[in-house]
């Protein structure tokens, strides 16, 4: 296979009646299957956009000899799967270290696209429009109050509208809303491109990207890593970065007792429609659903929160109940041509909270993982803060707060 030209397709569930030039449903990598790699200054496991945005990092300060190891295809799971949005301040209940966490990363998309853009000439689409949060129910209703009341205390971005305004500025959206919030701070990233302009940017960093390459187990001896045994042999190096997503705890640490904690997939489902001209311009959020709008016309609706083992059928009845909350947020939806359906899983720790750092166990074993709901959003942060720790040896007091020796008991493999 080595020096072989392979053609790598991830396809998402598309129908076969519309155009696919129209639609970028596939990210497609014509590359030459990577050689074997036996040594690496570091080793990334996994690659997502947490793997990826790392290995970027890490070459950017001046690592050389950077691996990645990625078992099938790069930004083919969860990566791929989600809505792309930045919307700390819609999602989150509170103040705490996680949202800071999240605003600080979200703040640093701009600059993040940009350089992304400059190295590769692809753009991420980063689309800076803001969210609408809507409120149909009383529940609904005492969620935005709250949400205004906590977040204008902390002079955020927020802004209250009645349901005319709010239907003013999105005509689209049903006359049945009860009022809202306008974030517009909380913006949009279309992912896959953000995901080809990260491969692209490693390419030019010269990472070696291996794909169709799994790591099985990572050896180390008296506390220290040694290499990674992979599916094609044995990886020397002495630091290895975990961001396997959802399959993060099956990779086995030999002479430990198993410090890879916990981590369980969380499906969410997702169904795609394309809307010329476009139902909304900003992302629409409501507590059950949201509307995702693409700069070239797809709107994309989500979403399900299953746990459902590593499955990842779409089914009726999640398709139905992401309709019925598209639905609640605009009527014009039942009009419009469902072009696509997909599903992804999102990798979650035991607190729902990312696990990002060296742990105290096995020197050079360093965590990027369990971004659960949010690893589009916090992928610049991760990749500066993991990097920053193993270039610079700098465990920051964001890293403290996400470290893996958090969980008490150390966790089992699945
Ligand atoms: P992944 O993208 O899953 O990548 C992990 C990679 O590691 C995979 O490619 C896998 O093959 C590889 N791997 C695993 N084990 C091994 C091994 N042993 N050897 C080699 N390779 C291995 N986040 C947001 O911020 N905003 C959103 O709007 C948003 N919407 C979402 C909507 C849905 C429906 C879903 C499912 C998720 C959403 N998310 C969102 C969450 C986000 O997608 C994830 O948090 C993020 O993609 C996780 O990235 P990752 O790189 O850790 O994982
Ligand atoms: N953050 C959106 C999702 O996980 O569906």
């Amino acid at each position: 296979m080595v020096g072989e030209s392979v053609k790598l397709e991830v396809r998402f569930n598309v129908f076969s009646n519309v155009p696919k030039s129209k639609l970028p449903t596939t990210l497609t990598l014509d590359r030459q299957m990577p050689q074997f790699c036996e040594t690496a200054e570091v080793l990334v496991i996994g690659g997502g956009v947490i793997g990826l945005t790392i290995a970027r990092a890490l070459a950017l300060r001046g690592v050389r000899n950077v691996v990645l190891v990625e078992r099938a295809r790069l930004g083919a799971e969860a990566s791929s799967a989600a809505a792309g949005m930045l919307a700390p301040q819609a999602e989150a209940d509170d103040a705490d270290s996680f949202f800071n966490l999240c605003c600080q990363s979200r703040d640093m998309y701009p600059t993040f696209a940009a350089a992304l853009r400059e190295e590769t000439g692809i753009d991420a689409e980063l689309d800076r429009t803001g969210t609408l949060y809507l409120a149909f129910t009383e529940h609904d209703l005492r969620e935005i109050d709250h949400r205004y009341d906590w977040q204008g205390r902390l002079g955020l971005a927020v802004q209250k509208l009645n349901p005319t305004d709010a239907r003013t500025l999105e005509p689209g959206i049903s006359e049945s809303v009860r009022g809202a919030l306008k974030f517009p701070n909380d913006i949009q990233v279309e992912n896959r491109r953000l995901l080809s302009a990260l491969i692209a940017a490693n390419e030019k960093q010269s990472v070696r990207l291996m794909t169709g390459t799994s790591v099985e187990s990572i050896r180390c001896n008296r506390g220290r890593i040694e290499g990674a045994v992979t599916s094609r042999g044995l990886v020397s190096t002495d630091t290895i970065v975990v961001a396997g997503g959802a399959w993060s705890s099956f990779i086995k640490v030999t002479d430990t007792a198993s410090p890879i904690p916990r981590i369980e997939p969380v499906k969410g489902q997702m169904v795609c429609f394309n809307s010329r001209p476009s139902i909304a311009r900003h992302v629409i959020y409501t507590p059950r659903g949201y509307l995702v709008p693409r700069r070239d016309g797809r709107v994309l609706a989500g979403t399900t929160t299953e746990q459902a083992g590593f499955d990842k059928e779409v089914t009726a009845s999640g398709v139905h109940s992401i309709l019925s909350n598209a639905l609640e947020i605009s009527p014009r939806i039942s009009d419009l041509p469902l072009v696509g359906v997909w599903s992804g899983l999102r990798p979650r720790a035991q607190d729902s909270l990312p696990v990002l750092g060296p742990g105290a166990e096995v020197r050079g074993l360093v965590f990027a993982t369990g971004h659960y709901r949010n690893g589009i959003l916090l992928a610049p942060i991760t990749g500066e803060l993991i990097a920053g720790a193993i270039v610079d040896n700098v465990v920051s007091t964001e890293l403290n707060a996400f470290g893996p020796d958090r969980f008490a008991a150390v966790g089992v493999n699945p």
